[in-house]
Order: structure tokens, then C-alpha cells, then sequence
């Protein structure tokens, strides 16, 4: 695929570009990763010049007023607007207009997915689809109907090659190390399995509540929000088999193969909790049973994870902010000595999403001194701060180079809605959870592991 020559942004007044997608933009332009027009699209009643005034608070307000002038003087230089009502032609006249020769634009629609059939109808009717590619955001439907319905919408104008789901953990750089981990060592494969592995968690724990979103989260929830999507491209990058090379879509068909696999929920995988105060929320129904924390037991049927249990958790108004996944391995099957107790989690492998960028592995070693007995250490493989790079600047990047290793397929899209599909439908009520605690301790029933689920390495940091 070319690379593109253009980048069309619809929704560039919204709060993801100005949160995430512009301060995006502007270090792509640092990096000298963007140097084509950027033609920002909205119906917003503004010209150029307020859009470039946006771009400048926004680049500033990341940058906590900390810039590089002559990169923002490009970014600037790069813009153009075009205001207009999606469902009116001519709006795609002037996108056109404003493309001129360009053959290869990336259409990136940071727009309510109830748009996304008028705007990709609008694209194809006025002749821009051709060799062009589209970037669609999360959300990706609210089910396995809606989502289908939204891919038959893009297929409509545009080939599955040209599509771009975005799912910003797929553009982390801590994600990636599992990838990168898993596939440039051969340390691990022997014990990736069955065989060896006991139980998997993942945790996504967040300290804030909704955060003035509470008409969009009061309609999705944390099953539909995060794991669904964040969560399940977790267990699916833990999950699959090794990719045949280095290719897109070798990694995305091993990926598929794990989605295929997972098992369909019931109602018994699954404990659903909501804040105490939520229902105060701007936004938020007073009667709302949507959930803000949701803990979950997964399986995977496949002849690598059969019988090995997943345990997915996130939510909100949590104690600590971190998102981790523990890989627990079986215990040594015969005690060789007798006066060690015995501990709950002898050997793991750890990867801290954030706070820090952070690989262990535990262990169990001996204590100086007279007689067998251990206590637990971690070999740090790697600790870092994260955010080399920003995902949205490593996802768009990618689109616009053609690159879409790290987008979500069609299959692997319908195949997770149909996992939480019955979970969606049939479910008990959410249980009420403190502020500030680890949700409800229902989701501790859930679990087989001994001890519950695993400590936080950030909680034990922060006591
Ligand atoms: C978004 C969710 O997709 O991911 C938010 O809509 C959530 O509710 C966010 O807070 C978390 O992303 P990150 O990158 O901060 O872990």
C-alpha cells in the first residue's frame, strides 16, 4: 500500500483530538513523520484560524506549555478546514477540493459510530475511496449485530485492506513487549501452556471515576469499554501462536485464531460492580445498572490453553491506577523441602502495562543460613517509564504508511462481541463498591487461585 499523501481528520473539534489526536500530530511533525495537508472536517461554525488556535492550546497543553516552535509552525502550515454538515455533498466537494492531487488520503473519522455510514457514503459518492484507506475509532458497535452492521456499512465503499480499527492498546509500546518478548526468545515458549501455566490475569485498575463522560460511559459500560476491546487484544497477544513472519496479517490470523477460541460468557463468569456515587454523575441515569468495574473468568479452547483459567478485571474509582498481567506457573510438582512453607504463587511472569513499562519474572530462592528455606524475589528484565511514543502517534503513522499489523481485523472484531454477546444480555444487577477500594468482593468468588487475585505491585509501592 502507498504511502498516504494526505490525512483527512473528521471530528477534529472534538475531545480526542484534542486530547490525544493533535498533540499526535504535532509530534509526528517533530519526529518528521507528517508532511502531507491534514484537512480537519466538522460542523462547528469555525474557519482555519480558530482551528489553527485550537492546535496551538492543544500542542500547549500537552506539552505542559513545554514545545518546539518550529514544529508547531509546521503543523500549522499543514492545516486546512473544511466546516460542513456530513450528510450535505457538498462537504465532500470541498474535502476534495482541498485534496487536490492527492491519490492516497487517510480518512480517519474520530466520530460517533451512528455517523460513520453517511460520512463513508458521502467519501465513495464524491470519489474519494479509491486508493485511499479509512481509520475508525472505538466504539466498534455495542454488539454483534451493530458490529456487523457497521463493517457491512465500510465495506460498502471500502476493502477490509483499506480499513483501520483503532484500539490505542494495540499501539503501546508496552503492548508490543509482549509481542516482542514472546516471539525474540525462546526462553518462554516451552512453558507458554498448559502444561505449565496455571492461571492468567489481567488487571486494568484505574483511581478516577468517569471523568465528565458519563452520557457516553452510562450507554457502554467497563464490559463494553475496556474489555471487550483493551483487555481481549491482551489475552489475545498472550494467547496466540507463534506468527509464521513479521507480516500483518500473519500476526492478525494467529490473533483471530485466539478470538475464535475464546469460549462464549455466561452469566456465572461474571461479577459486575458499580461506584458508590456513579448514579451522581452528570449524564448518568439515576437508576443506571451500568457497571464501572466488571471481573470476569475466560476460557480459551485451544489445544495450548485448554483448561487454563483467565481472569480479566477493570474498572473504576479503583485504589490504585495500573494495568498488569500476571502469567502463574505451576508450583514444583513434589516438595523437595519440607520446612518451606509453602507460598501461594511460586513462579511467575509479570508485565506492568503502567504505571512503569515493567517485565518480571518470580522466584522462589534460598535464605542464607541453616536449612531449606526461601522466600520470594522478582528478576526485573525490564522497568521503564512509558510513552516513547504515544499510541495515536503510532497508530496513525502506521495507517498512513499502509501498515496494519496492529489494527482489529473484521473476524477477530465479530468474533469478541460474540464472547460477551450472552454476558451482555443476561446478566445480575451491578454490586455497589466503595471509592477507593478493589471493587466488590464478590469478584474474589470468581477466582480458583490461592489467595484471590494477585496484589497490584503498584499497591504493595503504595502501600
Ligand atoms: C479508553 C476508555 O478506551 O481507555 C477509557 O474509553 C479508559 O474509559 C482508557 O480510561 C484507558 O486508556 P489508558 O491508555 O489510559 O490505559
Amino acid at each position: 500500500m502507498n504511502k498516504s499523501d494526505a490525512l483527512v481528520f473528521f471530528g477534529i473539534t472534538g475531545d480526542l483530538a484534542n486530547k490525544k489526536v493533535i498533540p499526535s500530530l504535532y509530534t509526528m511533525v517533530r519526529r518528521g513523520r507528517l508532511d502531507v495537508p491534514v484537512v480537519g472536517v466538522a460542523k462547528a461554525g469555525w474557519g482555519l484560524d480558530q482551528l489553527k488556535e485550537r492546535v496551538r492550546q492543544s500542542v500547549e497543553h500537552a506539552g505542559n506549555g513545554t514545545y518546539d516552535q518550529a514544529a508547531l509552525d509546521k503543523l500549522l502550515s499543514l492545516l486546512r478546514y473544511v466546516d460542513g454538515d456530513y450528510a450535505d455533498t457538498a462537504t465532500y466537494d470541498s474535502v476534495s477540493k482541498e485534496l487536490g492531487a492527492a491519490q492516497a488520503a487517510t480518512f480517519y473519522l474520530a466520530i460517533p459510530p451512528s455517523l460513520f455510514g453517511v460520512v463513508v457514503k458521502g467519501l465513495g459518492d464524491a470519489g474519494c475511496a479509491g486508493g485511499a484507506r479509512v481509520v475508525v475509532e472505538k466504539p466498534f458497535g455495542r454488539d454483534l449485530p451493530s458490529a456487523q452492521e457497521l463493517n457491512e456499512v465500510l465495506h460498502t465503499v471500502f476493502a477490509e485492506s483499506q480499513i483501520f480499527r483503532i484500539d490505542h492498546y494495540l499501539g503501546k509500546e508496552e503492548t508490543q513487549n509482549i509481542l516482542y518478548m514472546r516471539f525474540a526468545n525462546s526462553l518462554l515458549e516451552p512453558i507458554w501452556n498448559r502444561t505449565h501455566v496455571a492461571s492468567i490475569e489481567i488487571t486494568m485498575s484505574e483511581d478516577f471515576g468517569v471523568e465528565g463522560r458519563g452520557t457516553f460511559y452510562d450507554a457502554v459500560g467497563c464490559l463494553r469499554d475496556v474489555i471487550e476491546n483493551h483487555l481481549f487484544q491482551l489475552v489475545a497477544l498472550l494467547a496466540m501462536d507463534p506468527p509464521v513472519d513479521g507480516s500483518a496479517e500473519a500476526q492478525r490470523d494467529e490473533k483471530g485464531k485466539v478470538f475464535k477460541a475464546m469460549r462464549s460468557l455466561r452469566s456465572g463468569d461474571m461479577v459486575r460492580g458499580q461506584y458508590e456515587g456513579y448514579r451522581d454523575e452528570k449524564g448518568v441515569a439515576p437508576d443506571s445498572d451500568t457497571e464501572t468495574f466488571c471481573a470476569l473468568k475466560l476460557w480459551v479452547d485451544s489445544w495450548r490453553w485448554a483448561g487454563v483459567p483467565w481472569y480479566l478485571r477493570a474498572g473504576k474509582n479503583l485504589a490504585v491506577h495500573a494495568t498488569e498481567v500476571v502469567i502463574e506457573l505451576k508450583p514444583p510438582p513434589h516438595k523437595v523441602f519440607a520446612g518451606d512453607t509453602e507460598p501461594s504463587m511460586t513462579n511467575y511472569v509479570r508485565f506492568q502495562l503502567n504505571p512503569r513499562v515493567t517485565i518480571a519474572i518470580g522466584v522462589r530462592v534460598k535464605v542464607p543460613g541453616e536449612g531449606f528455606t526461601g522466600e520470594h524475589r522478582e528478576l526485573v528484565l525490564h522497568d521503564d517509564h512509558p510513552e516513547e511514543m504515544g499510541p495515536y502517534e503510532r497508530l496513525l503513522g502506521d495507517a498512513m504508511e499502509g501498515d496494519s499489523a496492529l489494527f482489529a481485523r473484521v473476524d477477530s472484531v465479530e468474533a469478541a462481541w460474540r464472547v460477551v454477546d450472552p454476558v451482555l444480555a443476561d446478566h445480575d444487577p451491578a454490586i455497589a463498591y466503595a471509592v477507593g477500594s478493589c471493587g466488590p468482593p464478590q469478584a474474589d468468588d470468581l477466582i480458583a487461585v490461592d489467595g484471590g487475585w494477585h496484589q497490584l505491585v503498584a499497591e504493595q509501592a503504595d502501600g
